[in-house]
């Protein structure tokens, strides 16, 4: 058994110590906007943020993070507002199929909060994830346009 905090509740997870994060998301809260793609920490999709920090929590044990603080794309928009990349994901319709989006997102939302005016070079750096559908180019222009609004 493992306890987690995530988005603000405990949950009391029945898995291995070894269990990566994503599973116990997934799995076992019910937290399925949290992606797998790549399973290696490669891709990005199953990013989620540690006290504020983008982690790839297929490649997290679940035991790893007990009592830290977990968010995931469920918990960005607290009390229902969309925060500010959000609303830039929408306003700039970035996704194709979505699927890697979520994870697109909290990478973004935690770039923002470290450097809240990024360069090209800051978005290119921070924003390592892998889009099928190739939406770099919209991804980059939300990440500008919710840095200024
Ligand atoms: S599924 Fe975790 S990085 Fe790809
Ligand atoms: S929007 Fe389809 S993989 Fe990124």
């Amino acid at each position: 058994m493992v306890r987690l905090n995530i988005n603000g509740k405990t949950h009391d997870v029945d898995v291995e110590p070894n269990t990566p994060l994503l599973w116990a998301i997934r799995e076992q809260v019910g937290l399925t906007g949290t992606k797998y793609g790549c399973g290696i920490a490669q891709c990005g999709a199953c990013t989620v943020h540690i006290d504020g920090t983008p982690i790839r929590s297929c490649s997290v044990p679940a035991s790893a993070v007990a009592g830290r603080k977990i968010t995931t794309i469920e918990g960005l928009a607290a009390g229902g507002t969309l925060t500010k990349v959000q609303k830039a994901w929408v306003e700039h319709d970035v996704p194709q199929c979505g699927y890697c989006q979520s994870g697109m997102i909290m990478a973004a939302a935690a770039l923002l909060k470290a450097k809240p005016k990024p360069t090209d070079a800051d978005i290119d750096a921070a924003m390592t994830n892998i889009c099928r559908c190739g939406t770099f180019q919209e991804v980059r222009k939300a990440i500008h346009a919710a840095a200024k609004a």
